[in-house]
This record gives structure tokens, sequence and C-alpha cells, in this order.
């Protein structure tokens, strides 16, 4: 019998942020909803779903209060997690977790903790997708506002929407391609896609969900 080898998969879970925007008192991923931090929410939707590694990119300080959260949710599969200081961009704290995967990790899923209601079937699309053979695969939402391009007060144009989608994480790439676009980067950007784009590479696009927004803002908390 011929068993077919599964990818082995890592998540990089991004809580370095500072959480200005949130001003609760507390880095980001550190303030609660429900009893639990942010942090605790994300890693058990991360767990839901099938992975190799964990690495949690947790604020210099907070690495311990970090590690006790992963640890709550991992039970038996505490030998999968590590958690590394991040750093001052969101670029650089990736960077930090990329640095800390396994030699055989094949496929990795970069993951805002701040989307900590993302539900287990968006990693699995992701990951489907990768399987499949793409490069890159990014979750994405139709947008619905109507977006207009501006100059301070001015509406300059509209902009067609049809063509316009808001992106969300995880955002799953190839390793061996998100380890040669983050060492080729020279410009910080606001997600891997872009960064990995930059280097030539197509990304795909699946199909994402409501609950898979960023907890920014105070509204966003108690939205969350
Ligand atoms: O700041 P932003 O909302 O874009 O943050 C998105 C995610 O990146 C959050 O989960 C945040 O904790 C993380 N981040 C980080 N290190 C930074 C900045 C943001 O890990 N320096």
């Amino acid at each position: 019998m011929s068993i077919t080898p599964v990818p082995r998969v890592a998540v990089v879970v991004v809580a370095a942020g500072s959480g200005m925007r949130l001003a609760a008192g507390a880095p980001k991923a550190f303030v609660g909803i429900d009893g639990h931090p942010i942090l605790w929410h994300a890693l058990s939707r991360v767990f839901a779903a099938p992975t190799a590694q964990v690495v949690v990119v947790a604020p210099s300080d907070r690495q311990g209060d970090a590690l006790s959260e992963v640890l709550a949710v991992a039970g038996d599969r505490r030998d999968l997690v590590s958690v590394v200081a991040g750093g001052a961009t969101r670029q650089a704290s990736v960077a930090a977790g990329l640095a800390a995967l396994w030699a055989d990790v094949e496929l990795v899923l970069v993951h805002d903790a701040a989307r900590a209601l993302t539900p287990p079937e968006v990693f699995q699309r992701v990951i489907a997708a990768l399987e499949e053979g793409a490069v890159g695969a990014v979750p994405v939402l139709p947008v619905i506002d109507t977006i207009k391009r501006v100059s301070g007060h001015e509406i300059l144009a509209g902009v067609d929407r049809s063509e316009l989608a808001a992106a969300q994480t995880p955002q799953g790439f190839r390793r061996d391609v998100l380890d040669a676009a983050y060492a080729a980067s020279t410009e910080d950007f606001t997600d891997d896609a872009a960064l990995v784009a930059a280097a030539g590479h197509a990304v795909a696009a699946v199909t994402g969900h409501p609950l898979a927004f960023k907890i920014t803002t105070a509204a966003d908390l108690e939205r969350a």
C-alpha cells in the first residue's frame, strides 16, 4: 500500500504588534475577549487545522505569556510549538518567525493573531490551493463599499469595485518561495502576498471569511 506524503505545513502566527489603534493598555494579542486573550482565540483555530509546526511571534517582553497561551491550546501537541521575539514591523516579525521553521517544512501559512476568529476552513482552503500547485494563496473577500480615489478632500475618480478584493490571512506559500522573497526584499510591504508578488510570483485567491476580519479598533473588539 502506498501512502501519499503529506506536505509539512507550518503556521507562523504574528502577534508582536503594539495595538496602538486599539488603545486597550496591552499589546493587542493579549487583550481579552470572553475571558481569553486574542492570541488564545487565534491559536485555538490554528490548532483545529492540519499543522506540523506552529511558531508564535510575540513582543520580546511577552514571550513567556505567549508560551503560556500556546501551551494551553496545544494540549498533547506541545512539541510542535515555539515562541520567538518579533521586530519593529510586521515584515520583521514574519522574518523572525521564518527563521524558526524546521528544515523539513514545505508549506508556510502566515497568520495575523489579530484575525482571531478566522475559522479553520479558511486554513484548509489555503492549504488545499498550495497542495494543488499554487506557489502562494491568499483568502479574499469582495469589497462591499464603493471605493473612491481621493486627494485630500477631493474625489478624483471612482474605482471599479468588481476588480477589487480585501486580502485576509492566513496567507500560504511554498516555503522555498517565501524564504527567497524575504531574503531578496528591500521594501516594506503590508502583507506577504505583496512581497511574494514583488518577487515575481503569481499568488492565487481563495474564498475568505467574514470572521477573518482584523481586530484593529475598539469597535472591532466589541464586534469580536
Ligand atoms: O498592525 P497590523 O494590524 O497590520 O498587524 C497585523 C498583525 O501583525 C497583528 O497580528 C500584529 O500583532 C502583527 N505585528 C507583528 N509585529 C509588528 C507589527 C504587527 O507581529 N511589529
